[in-house]
């Protein structure tokens, strides 16, 4: 696994995908700032110094399950902060929160080229020192205002560590392979939530995470998995 460190960047996925084809498999990039930070749907993601932010470039050759790999970064960041003392709790499909307010997102993209797949690339942001997090637009955290300290370098190597531990497994055999331990930091099951996404808004009664990775919600017309979406309370 490489790594590369930079001081300031537009964006870490951005550079990794504009690098794709000259980075090797593994390749993580890391910024202090980011310019031009993005996050799901569009949204900005500001990237003031004191956060940590950086993407892992991946290039498996099985591709069956790379969106339950996102799942796995989130559950490895959820478990890195657990350690550090924040009682932090996974929001289906990637968000970490604590105390219901976000503390880190993650954007995954996939690049094809015309032959096929060649890339997934997995950006992690987890706020760290921040204070003023007044600009997210949802309730936000970070380890600061949690009185927490820590190094951004040893948080990454314990989140990467964490993901290569079960990323083969994961690979081979899919969600399964981390189902109970996901479910285990996923505190909606019986709560009533609201899915929005491209195609539909859904509401109904959280029931499981499924072997698969999806949201099963029961409904009244009866039961719905989904796979992609911003889950609302
Ligand atoms: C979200 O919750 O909307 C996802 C936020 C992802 C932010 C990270 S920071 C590192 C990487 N580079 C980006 O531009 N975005 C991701």
């Amino acid at each position: 696994m490489q790594i590369l460190r930079f001081d300031v960047l537009d964006s870490t996925n951005a550079y990794a995908k504009r690098n794709c084809s000259l980075l090797a498999d593994q390749t993580v990039i890391i910024a202090r700032q980011q310019t031009a930070g993005r996050g799901r749907l569009d949204r900005k993601w500001i990237s003031q110094e004191g956060g940590l932010y950086f993407s892992l470039l991946l290039k498996p050759q099985k591709t069956d399950f790379l969106p339950n790999l996102t799942q796995l970064m989130a559950l490895c960041v959820c478990e890195s902060l657990r350690g550090l003392g924040a009682e932090s709790h996974l929001k289906w499909p990637n968000d970490v929160l604590v105390n219901s307010q976000k503390i880190c997102g993650i954007l995954s993209e996939a690049l094809f080229t015309k032959n096929g797949f060649v890339g997934l690339v997995l950006g992690v942001g987890v706020n760290i020192a921040q204070q003023d997090l007044d600009h997210v637009g949802q309730p936000a955290t970070s380890l600061a205002r949690l009185q927490i300290q820590t190094n951004e370098d040893a948080l990454l190597q314990d989140i990467l560590n964490r993901f290569f531990q079960s990323y083969e497994k994961l690979l081979q055999y899919g969600f399964e392979t981390i189902r109970g331990t996901y479910l285990q930091f996923f505190p909606y099951i019986g709560k009533t939530v609201q899915i929005k996404n491209a195609a539909q808004e859904v509401t109904g009664a959280v029931q499981t995470i499924s072997p698969e990775g999806k949201l099963v919600l029961q409904t009244p017309e009866g039961f719905t998995e989904i796979s992609i979406g911003d889950m609302m309370l």
